[in-house]
């Protein structure tokens, strides 16, 4: 996307004294991401990423000054700070495998930006539309799955969620590195269970119930459930369905796929936030046979079919037991009994 709308920077403009913008990759809810120069450092390409609110923000057009529209300016003033403390904390994360790290981040423009660098990859949602059926291998899929893992558990334990994990925020590199990217969604939590106003920030599909709520408790099984979603994306060749329309369907377990990937895809995915795993160490220790599932009685059976809507889900075996109970066997015990009582009676009476 090497587009420009009115609200994106010129192409060569100089951010920091330091930063030429090249190209912009893409306009997102929270900001603007720019492909840029390092000025001094040749070999250096970086990404700057802009915090420009989508709908909330504007630019004058003989200024480079964002401007608010719809918003306050002290309103502006406190998303800002929340940004640049995030890529304060961002910017100390150290050597986290499969994530990029923040390695500046500034104030300009009346916004703020942090500055990562650049890398050869493709994100995985086009990877994915790209591929036959839209779907990838098991095989390549945890290879994935397992690397975004590393990096989600690292940033857990740093008290960071990342809120928005879906394919179009991996980059897949050329030699099938993985990285986690876009924590433009992240906010710092403080523990688990701690109920705090959040901006309802989501995709459809890996977002769980929960984070339709704005004053939801917050806690890593978020992420889980979209770990859920993606693993689910990367094999079924679609998105799953929305958690809001869960509420009155059944999600089916993916087929076509092993079961037990299947369990835990459906595991991670639960409605209900404490059947989920509870960390990503769990699931993935699961995921890769280390740790066996917890499969409640009559679950790892159960035979679903799609039906319409992609909705519906029924277990022929379950028919079958109770056709069985219900017309065979109920009532020929019945009869049995009531025979034996008609012979005892019978056989009294004529003795
Ligand atoms: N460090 C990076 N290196 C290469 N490309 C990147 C990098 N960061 C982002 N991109 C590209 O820019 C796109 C948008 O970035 P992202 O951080 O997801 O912002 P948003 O979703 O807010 O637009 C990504 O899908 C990816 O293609
Ligand atoms: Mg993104």
């Amino acid at each position: 996307m090497n587009t420009k709308n009115q609200h994106t920077l010129q192409i060569s403009t100089l951010l920091n004294g330091k930063y030429k913008i090249l190209k912009i990759l893409g306009h997102g809810g929270f900001g603007i991401t720019y492909q840029a120069q390092h000025i001094y450092l040749a070999e250096k390409q970086v990404v700057v990423k802009e915090f420009f609110l989508s709908g909330k923000c504007v630019r004058g057009n003989d200024s480079l000054d964002v401007q608010t529209q719809g918003i306050s300016q002290n309103e502006f003033e406190n998303f800002k700070k929340r940004f640049l403390t995030e890529a304060q904390i961002l910017s100390k994360l150290k050597n986290v495998p499969h994530t990029l790290e923040v390695s500046d981040f500034f104030e300009e423009n009346n916004t703020g930006y942090l500055v990562m660098p650049f890398v050869e990859a493709e994100d995985l949602g086009k990877y994915l539309s790209k591929q036959p059926e839209n779907r990838i291998s098991e095989k390549e899929a945890l290879a994935y799955f397992a690397q975004i893992a590393t990096a989600l558990e690292a940033i857990h334990k740093a008290n960071i969620l990342h809120r928005d994990i879906k394919p179009a925020n991996i980059l897949i590199g050329k030699n099938g590195e993985a990285y986690l990217i876009d924590f433009g969604a992240a906010r710092e939590f403080i523990a688990e269970g701690i109920s705090q106003t959040m901006t309802a920030i989501l995709t459809p599909g890996y977002a769980p119930l929960e984070q339709y709520d704005e004053h939801a408790k917050r806690g890593v099984t978020m992420d889980i459930y979209a770990m859920g979603a993606l693993l689910y994306r990367m094999l079924m060749g679609k998105t799953p369905m929305a958690a809001v329309s869960r509420v009155n369907a059944v999600l089916v377990p993916p087929m076509g796929i092993s079961t037990h990937v299947s369990a835990v895809i459906m595991k991670a995915m639960d409605m209900d936030v404490v059947n989920r795993f509870q960390t990503v160490g769990e699931m993935r220790a699961v995921l890769e046979g280390e740790q066996k599932l917890e499969i409640a009685d009559g679950v790892a059976e159960t035979q679903w079919i799609e039906g319409a809507n992609g909705l519906i889900v029924k277990k022929e075996k379950d028919k079958e037991d109770s056709f069985w109970l219900e017309y065979i066997i109920i009532p020929l015990f019945f009869i049995l009994i009531i025979m034996a009582f008609i012979l005892t009676t019978f056989r009294g009476c004529s003795e």
